[in-house]
């Protein structure tokens, strides 16, 4: 969603703003400001668009200044305009904002009636007047801005800056995230740690309720008129993950991390030379689970489908998934002894975090599979899996994707085991298989050209692909539709293969191409059936299999990719890769934005 920044210091601040919206910008791109105070006036330059947009209109009126607050937006109320582009300010604070005030219609009429005016359409303007109408009726800042938070429904992180003062920078949470940096006679607010990277690594994270005063010396946190102390940690973020490095977009340096991120993943699950894997500690005896559900939404979705076909297999275990804006609101029944797996790169998504907080509160022990380990939805769970994938900039996921596939399946290994269902022999069989996956990753990477060839020779003529592929490349041919779906913006589906002929078939002709996901493994003939029945009908293949299957159908396919052989437990974190760089290709050719597609946003903190 959106990124805010906010920062109190010595030298001028636009500069800094900027360089934190670069950084932040993955979270929403519709518009952009900043607002300082130039001798003692709140003074802002907003922009409709992307950043640059932004940096245009500074380079002609340059903005000065010691303090400021800056914000990048994905817009929920009111269109991405400049009117409605954030900082929203009155003539005594500017607020910046990320989430929503579900109750800002009743305040605004409330206001409107006692002759407030309202400048812009968003939710946020009534922060920037509830604070307003307190400062009139002559509370400090401190005051004003713990009465606002009583009066706000929904979920917000805000940075607020009061005109006249100088001296005084302040935040407030309540779900979204917001963290405070601590430099050196200078300090700052933002979204995450990866905004305040390059400014400072001492950082701490606010809880939920949490409001706080900045000054250039210090922050003071606040629950209600308690003061609280909230733990300075050295924040891990490095300068060099925060950047490009050699490739043209982050979603192609993500994609090509993931044999070092799986690696590093593995590093802390999988001893190599037991081959056995060890959990981090976690409340949950495997062999008393009676259900495990798991939660998720996006492509973090498509992790939980593909885990579910694992616990089932190896550990014998009933499993649910759902996606978390489903199962909020379902009110399902949840057994005794049963384990909610939420899974989520950012740690964020509201709604995974609502699906969460009902099942903790149906007797459900919860786990977190996240990237984030500060986030709201590991500080909500019982325990915490965590993906080592390194920041993750490009909107549409790639390397989270494979690292939760790879810790979920390092849970599932550890509940077979404990509950008996999974053999030393076989444990150690797929722990060597594991061992060998981030090279076999690599192999897969190095096919680039003929994903390249097939993008740009056959998908992005297309306005509809079809994907197809059966157990666990099922939900990978999901994952491969909603990749090329985000970002080359060509309709695709993803189908099981068995399904096809239920009604997908009646699509194929010469125009539709349909990739098939087909590792030779156990059910392949059933996956070469449904391949001759959209080749009978004159349909355009593309087949992503291995020797053994290109052997059998490459010949009747308009194209093939060869992978390494796998073992077909861990074949869907593999042939994730050609599905992402087959959907990368196809934007590059049809020229869409790869890292910030349209309507987009990295991290979904509304419903
Ligand atoms: C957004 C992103 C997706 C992501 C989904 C879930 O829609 O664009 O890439 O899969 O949110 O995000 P999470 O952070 O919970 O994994």
């Amino acid at each position: 969603m959106c990124g805010i920044i906010g920062i109190i210091g010595k030298a001028p601040v636009t500069p800094l703003l900027v360089d934190a919206l670069k950084r932040l910008e993955y979270r929403g791109y519709d518009s952009a400001g900043i607002a300082t105070l130039v001798n003692g006036h709140i003074d802002r330059r907003r922009a409709e668009g992307k950043l640059v947009n932004l940096e245009a209109r500074l380079a002609a009126e340059p903005l000065t200044g010691t303090i400021g607050i800056g914000h990048t937006r994905w817009a929920t109320h009111g269109k991405p305009s400049e009117r409605n582009a954030h900082p929203i300010a009155t003539d005594r604070v500017a607020v910046v904002h990320n989430g929503i005030i579900e109750n800002f219609q009743e305040l605004k009429a409330e206001m409107e009636a006692e002759g407030r005016r309202f400048d812009s359409d968003t939710d946020t303007e009534v922060v920037a007047q509830l604070i307003t109408s307190y400062l009139e009726r002559q509370m400090a800042p401190e005051q004003a801005m713990g009465t606002a938070m009583a009066r706000l429904r929904g979920a917000f992180a805000l940075a607020v800056l009061f005109s006249g003062r100088h001296d005084l920078l302040m935040g407030a949470r309540r779900g979204s995230s917001l963290a405070v940096g601590y430099g050196d006679g200078e300090m700052y607010i933002g979204t995450d740690a990866l905004a305040l990277a390059p400014f400072t690594k001492r950082v701490s994270y606010l809880e939920d309720e949490d409001w706080v005063v900045l000054t250039q010396n210090g922050a003071k946190v606040y629950q209600g008129t308690q003061e609280v102390v909230r733990e300075v940690r050295q924040s891990g973020i490095s300068g060099a993950m925060i950047g490009k490095g050699n490739h043209r977009h982050f979603m192609l340096k993500e994609i090509h991390e993931q044999p070092a991120v799986i690696g590093d993943t593995l590093h802390s699950y999988l001893d190599p030379a037991t081959r056995t894997v060890t959990l981090p500690a976690l409340p949950v005896d495997w062999a008393k689970v009676s259900r495990l559900t798991m939660t998720a939404c996006g492509t973090a979705f498509y992790a939980c489908m593909v885990a579910k076909y694992w616990f089932e297999q190896l550990a014998r275990l009933p499993v649910e998934v759902e996606v978390a804006s489903e199962l909020r609101y379902r009110e399902p029944p949840m057994p005794k002894d049963g384990v909610c797996i939420a899974v989520s790169q950012s740690g964020e998504t509201v709604d995974t975090l609502a699906a969460i907080r009902y099942a903790k509160a149906h007797g459900q022990t919860i786990l977190a599979v996240v990237n984030v380990p500060e986030s709201a939805i590991a500080r909500d769970s019982h325990g915490v899996l965590p993906t080592l994938a390194g920041p993750e900039i490009g909107v549409a996921s790639t390397k989270a994707f494979t690292t939760q596939l790879t810790v979920l399946l390092c849970a599932a290994i550890a509940a077979g085991r404990a509950r008996g269902t999974l053999s030393e022999v076989d444990e150690a069989k797929i722990g060597l298989a594991l061992i060998e996956l981030p090279a076999l990753v690599n192999e897969a990477l190095n096919l680039e050209e003929q994903y390249r060839r097939i993008s740009e020779e056959i998908l992005a003529e297309a306005r509809d692909v079809l994907y197809l592929g059966r157990g666990t490349s099922f939900p990978i041919a999901l994952e491969g539709a909603l990749k090329l779906k985000e970002i080359s913006y060509i309709h695709a589906e993803g189908y099981a293969a068995g399904e096809m002929k239920h009604g997908p078939i009646a699509l194929i002709d010469e125009l539709v191409p349909v990739v098939v996901v087909a590792p030779s493994d156990a059910i392949f003939d059933k996956t070469a059936s449904n391949f001759e029945q959209v080749k009978a009908r004159g349909g355009k293949l593309v087949l992503i299999s291995d020797a053994t299957g290109v052997a059998r159908l490459g010949s009747q396919a308009a194209a093939s990719v060869t992978l390494p052989a796998v073992d077909p437990l861990l074949a869907p974190i593999l042939y994730t890769v050609p599905v992402q760089l087959l959907a990368y290709y196809t934007a590059l050719a049809k020229g869409t934005d790869v890292d910030q597609p349209r309507n987009l946003a990295k991290s979904v903190t509304v419903e």
